[in-house]
């Protein structure tokens, strides 16, 4: 089944402390944003990548990304103050009836996952990538324990998250009329009262944002390069 990916690039990385947009660091001498790209480029099925970065980047982007086998489906949307901004203005720019958004931070999501997110958005309406939680979740106040959280049930979501368009379009728009502020696109959706569903994805869909995630994203291409997956 056919789809666009709209792909918000637009941060700055503040959290990783690099000077300059995370996506431009190397792993395993390719920038990020190259890695999150290559899946998409390779699947047919994917029809646009709509790719949202900051004026200033665009040109850098156009030029790591000469050569790239995605190069003719990207499409350069510009982004906003806040995420949430950022994938509005993609998804401005989007026409396939299945829209899927994912992090450029994020260049470890396998084909199998984006294959089931486009076939449960298609039949319920939205899905998203998520893993189940593994550690003890506890609430405090003030760092004194009020109680342990029953694990069953609490995942702990990712990215692409799939919408049938019309569905992420009204999600939007009702939030930016009501000026709420989500943290994924799914909460948006919720927000409208229409169902969201899991799609089990893998623990090693990490979203780079510490710098200590480089290591990790070393280590995570170093494994998939020996061909153990
Ligand atoms: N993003 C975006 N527009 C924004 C903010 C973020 O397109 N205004 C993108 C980032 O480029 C990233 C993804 O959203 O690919 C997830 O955001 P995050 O990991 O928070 O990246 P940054 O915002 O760049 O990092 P930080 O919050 O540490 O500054
Ligand atoms: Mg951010």
């Amino acid at each position: 089944m056919d789809y666009q990916v709209i792909i918000p690039a637009a941060g700055s990385g503040k959290r990783m402390g690099a000077g300059r947009n995370k996506l431009f660091i190397e792993v395993a001498n390719r920038p990020v944003i190259l890695h999150t790209l290559d899946v998409f480029a390779y699947d047919p099925h994917c029809k646009k990548i709509i790719l949202v970065v900051q004026s200033g980047d665009e040109s850098h982007f156009k030029d790591i990304l000469t050569g790239h086998p995605g190069h003719e489906k990207i499409e350069f949307v510009f982004g906003g103050d806040e995420r949430q901004h950022s994938v509005f203005n993609g998804l401005k720019a989007a026409s396939e009836q299945i829209i899927l958004v994912h992090d450029g931070a994020r260049p470890f999501i396998r084909q199998h996952t984006i294959s089931r997110l486009v076939q449960s958005a298609h039949d319920n309406g939205a899905a998203i990538a998520a893993v189940p939680v593994k550690d003890t979740i506890k609430r405090a106040d003030q760092n004194q324990v009020v109680e342990t959280v029953d694990r069953s049930g609490l995942w702990q979501i990712q990215t692409p998250q799939a919408f049938r368009l019309p569905i992420l379009m009204s999600a939007h728009k009702q939030a930016e009329e009501q000026g709420y502020l989500g943290t994924d696109e799914a909460s948006l959706v919720e927000k409208i009262g229409l169902p969201v569903m899991i799609i089990e994805s893998d623990y090693d869909n990490i979203k780079l944002t510490t710098p200590e995630d480089l290591y990790f994203a070393e280590a995570i291409l170093a494994k998939r390069k020996m061909g153990d997956e």
